[in-house]
């Protein structure tokens, strides 16, 4: 059983991210049950957010996108893009690796720290390798932004990550007990770790329609708001689809098997929502870019 990290530990880590000089805007995705689709939405959000195009079809300004395969119960990353990387962050935490050379560049414009599975140390480590894993994730200064897939449930491991990210995303399904493993999930990053000011920010998973995600969605936030006094962001909704087990069972993510799809779509709304961009607005950001690169010379 592993002992849950307390709010000043919470507080340390948040600390360490603030004083890092760190440029990379970690974003850690979590839910309260398993099998949710958080690595699902974690890849696929990894790789639509590298290779967001304006309305043009331009690639927006070039984004370094690495997701971590937090997971080290089942990590499977690496499964659902059919890659077997080298090293994984078992080497890292037994000390044999450090964090930059086990990055593993992936075919979809993102690069991968790979999970290792059936793995508890990392829940087990004592403060002072789990600071020295959150420096090492933050000397990775190339990265613009970091995606983290955790476990799911109450743990050191989910709350660790709540803690050094910009935002955590909690993933839900319309199910009962999907809804309050959730609340049970916020709950746990807000008050019992003390986690201050967490940005919390919800997706509806695996759901039949719009109206039924926000029915769920308005839940969670009502919830959280009158029990915990946290706010909670909707990020929107992926509809339940049978293009996403077709693509894990390809192992292809299911935003490159099918761009045009629902759920392809729906991933790319939510994209945009957390960049704080409108189609409009990037189309804008995009042709500056292009005038300052003509200006310095780059084009
Ligand atoms: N929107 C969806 N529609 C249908 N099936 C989905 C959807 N999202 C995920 N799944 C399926 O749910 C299962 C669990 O997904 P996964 O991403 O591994 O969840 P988690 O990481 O939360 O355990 C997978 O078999 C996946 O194909
Ligand atoms: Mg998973």
């Amino acid at each position: 059983m592993s002992v849950l990290l307390g709010p000043d530990q919470a507080e340390g880590l948040k600390r360490i991210v603030e004083q890092s000089q760190s440029r990379t805007r970690i974003i850690t995705i979590t839910s309260g049950k398993g099998g949710v689709g958080k690595s699902n939405f974690a890849l696929n959000f990894a790789i639509t957010l590298a290779n967001l195009r304006d309305n043009n079809n331009n690639m927006y300004t070039p984004k370094r996108v690495v997701i971590m395969d937090a997971d080290l119960g089942l990590a499977n990353i690496n499964v659902l893009i059919g890659l077997i990387p080298k090293a994984n962050l078992y080497h890292v935490i037994k000390g044999q690796k450090k964090l930059q050379d086990i990055v593993t560049p992936t075919s979809y414009g993102i690069d991968l720290i790979a999970g290792a599975s059936g793995l508890s140390q990392l829940a087990n480590m004592d403060e002072n390798d789990r600071i020295n894993l959150i420096k090492g994730i933050l000397d990775l200064n190339y990265a613009d932004y970091l995606i983290i897939d955790t476990a799911a449930g109450v743990s050191t491991n989910v709350t660790q990550f709540a803690a050094i990210a910009h935002e955590t995303i909690i993933i839900t399904t319309p199910e009962p007990t999907s809804i309050t493993d959730a609340y049970g999930v916020i709950k746990s990053i807000s008050l019992d770790h003390g986690i201050s000011n967490p940005n919390l920010k919800l997706v509806v998973n695996k759901s039949h329609s719009q109206a039924e995600a926000e029915k769920v969605a308005s839940k969670i936030i009502a919830i959280s708001q009158q029990f915990l006094n946290v706010q909670i962001t909707p990020l929107g909704f992926i509809p339940d689809s049978p293009i996403i087990p077709s693509a894990v069972r390809k192992q292809i993510p299911f935003t490159i098997l099918s761009p045009t799809s629902p759920p392809a779509q729906s991933m790319e709304q939510i994209t945009r929502k957390i960049l704080n961009v409108s189609p409009k607005e990037f189309q804008a950001e995009s042709g500056w870019k292009k005038f300052l690169d003509y200006l310095i010379g780059e084009k």
